[in-house]
């Protein structure tokens, strides 16, 4: 979903999400680096319709809440990525 097209001078790291370990850029957002790597989707709708990336992008709506070990519910649009952290797409 999404592409990174220039972005050759911040430091990987990895964090977990559903017991898959992704690949991130040191300042990236749980939104953006769950999108460029693939994943599709940052949880599901309890109202049932389907899958959600997020919606505003810019902490303003719910549509990108996941579960991050040690925080309990967090927007993944506005929590950057740390290296390790856990996170529960559901
Ligand atoms: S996409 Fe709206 S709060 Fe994250």
């Amino acid at each position: 979903m999404l592409t990174r097209l220039l972005d050759q001078n911040r430091r990987p790291l990895t964090f977990v999400v559903d017991e898959e370990e992704i690949t991130a850029k040191q300042g990236d957002t749980l939104l953006t680096a769950m999108l460029a790597a693939g994943l599709g989707h940052v949880r599901h709708s309890e109202f049932g319709d389907g899958d959600r990336a997020g919606f505003c992008w810019m902490g303003a709506c719910q549509d990108c809440w996941v579960i991050v070990e040690g925080r309990g519910t967090s927007r993944a649009c506005t929590t950057l990525v740390e290296p390790g952290m856990r996170v529960l797409r559901r």
